[in-house]
């Protein structure tokens, strides 16, 4: 059985002291979210994180929203898998679309930093997701499957289920246009024949796909419905304490 699992990615939202003030008003959405056998989480900045880590009630996840793939020396600007671990992150989301635009991040430097979070004991969120254009091209698998195949390559089986995936079609990110129930799961059903591919039906079978682009409360049920969804990448709806209880609610 996959565990369900929902992570809001505030991405270059609130300041410290916001995420401090999020973290210290969970507490019964994380019991709520345990009672239901879900993983709930939040990735905030790389500067908030000690604040939300201090504040955060047991059991929430605390994610950075990107790593860096060496352990330390002459990168400016970067932070290691080794500095995320010691101040108590377990998560790291890897290749966001927005981070693949805006930095030049490429599936095979992404598969640098999922390797390099594995050594750590850490977990990927690894994102994967094609644009509008390729979306109505009808070439979202073939260019989904080599985003896992280039992103996971490499992995023993072992290290694959550690491994969340999330898909997240471009043209639904931040534009209030989710992908339909169909296409979603479509997407991630075919996602899961690649894991096969590459790792074998077992490991395929427990490794857990989420869907992120524009989920609502209104509309995370319906994924969640999905033989192939185990859970949400949540944008702008997981900012609000109260939108993110309802998206709690949501997924039981
Ligand atoms: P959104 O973002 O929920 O605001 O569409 C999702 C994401 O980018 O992870």
């Amino acid at each position: 059985m996959r565990k369900k699992f929902l992570l809001g990615n505030w991405k270059m939202n609130k300041t410290p002291s916001e995420g401090k003030e999020f973290a210290s008003k969970v507490a019964p959405l994380v019991k709520l979210a345990k009672e239901n056998d879900i993983d709930i989480g939040v990735a905030p900045t790389f500067l908030a994180l000690p604040s939300v880590l201090d504040a955060r009630p047991e059991g929430l996840i605390v994610s950075s929203q990107n790593v860096n793939e060496h352990e330390k020396g002459a990168y400016t600007g970067e932070v290691s898998p080794t500095m995320l671990k010691a101040v108590g992150v377990t998560h790291a989301i890897i290749g966001h679309s927005e981070r693949r635009e805006y930095n030049g991040e490429t599936s095979k430097a992404c598969n640098l930093k999922v390797k390099a979070l594995l050594a750590q004991g850490l977990v990927p969120v690894y994102c994967c997701g094609e644009s509008l254009e390729t979306y109505e091209k009808g070439e979202t698998f073939s260019f989904v499957k080599e985003q896992i195949e280039t992103g996971l390559a490499g992995l023993s089986s072992e290290e694959a289920l550690k491994v969340v995936i999330a898909y997240e079609p471009i043209w639904a990110i931040g534009t209030g246009k989710s992908a339909s129930i169909d296409d979603a799961e479509n997407t991630i059903e075919f996602i899961r024949d690649t894991l096969k591919e590459m790792f074998g039906q077992e490991t395929a079978d427990e490794m857990r796909i989420l869907y992120g682009g524009s989920v609502k409360p209104e509309n995370v049920r319906g994924y969640m419905g999905a033989p192939d969804i185990d859970g949400a990448l949540v944008g702008g709806a997981s900012l609000d304490i109260e939108s993110f209880k309802a998206l709690v609610e949501g997924m039981i």
